[in-house]
């Protein structure tokens, strides 16, 4: 497995690879980014996997100076996976200078999780729309975990006309159904016994939705309740079609998502109904 520090053996590595399916991460890697990295060995003959905490994404009172860094079990894994190269930029290999140039999503990336993280997305497609410029993958691989941050992408390089195909992968849950983050490590003991109840209730959600329940009000407002009552501080609970519009009453297709805070740890979750 090789591994690249800086942007010009990337590129020069690149120029010798023709077809590369890429996985961007900011490390501390789990079963959902490994589930990632098989996705991508099925599209192509070359894994690129990128290790960067992207301080771009990050607000001023959110977690980047604890968030997880785990690069040498990170490495084992990868290695063990069988990846072909990882690129692993110190922050000053992204951003040379002080940044003047952004990637500004559409008014999507203000709902939301961009709701309640202002300038959350830019910061994301700003770092994604760089790593593509060089890594320039044939394919590359999001988890749906993050629904709001890979329907952006998707959107940022159809409009900027990217040769890139971009796959979401499936979400990576423990056995009671907590869908699998860096964050969980966060939780305390206690916390972690609740964690489950996020996704649980979003599936209530999405069997009322499969039976033809369409208020869609009602169904969010009951979530938060129950989610509030048992100690979450809830963000949202929104019902959506596939691609993050609002609803209709005819809608037959639904992404339901949610986040929610349990003590300091900001969750997120959705599932797909209809
Ligand atoms: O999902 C993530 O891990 C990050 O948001 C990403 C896509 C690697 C950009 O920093």
């Amino acid at each position: 497995m090789l591994q690249f520090n800086d942007v010009d053996s990337l590129r020069a590595w690149r120029a010798t690879h023709p077809q590369v399916a890429f996985v961007p991460t900011m490390g501390n890697l789990h079963a959902g980014h490994l589930s990632l990295v098989a996705l991508a060995q099925a599209h192509a003959p070359q894994v690129l996997v990128s290790l960067f905490v992207n301080p771009l994404q990050f607000g001023p009172n959110e977690d980047f100076a604890r968030y997880p860094r785990t690069l040498d079990a990170d490495l084992a894994l990868l290695h063990t996976a069988g990846v072909s190269a990882v690129f692993i930029p110190e922050v000053t290999a992204l951003y040379p200078t002080e940044p003047t140039c952004f990637i500004e999503p559409s008014f999507l990336a203000d709902e939301l999780c961009g709701q309640h993280r202002p300038g959350h997305f830019r910061g994301v497609c700003t770092v994604v729309m760089k790593l593509f410029h060089l890594a320039q993958p044939t394919v590359a691989c999001f988890g749906k975990k993050d629904y709001q941050q890979l329907t952006l992408i998707r959107r940022m390089s159809e409009e900027f006309l990217m040769p890139i195909q971009i796959l979401g992968g499936e979400t990576e849950r423990a056995a009671d159904g907590l869908a699998l983050s860096s964050r969980n490590q966060y939780l305390s003991l206690t916390e972690r016994g609740i964690a489950p109840q996020l996704y649980a209730n979003l599936q209530t959600i999405a069997r009322h939705l499969n039976h033809g329940h369409r208020d869609y009000i009602e169904l969010e407002t009951a979530a938060s309740k129950a989610l509030n009552h048992a100690g979450w501080q809830v963000d949202y609970v929104s019902i959506r079609e596939r691609d993050l519009r609002l609803p209709a009453q005819t809608s037959q297709q639904f992404v339901v998502l949610a986040a929610a805070k349990l003590g300091n740890t900001r969750l997120i979750d959705n599932v797909e109904a209809g």
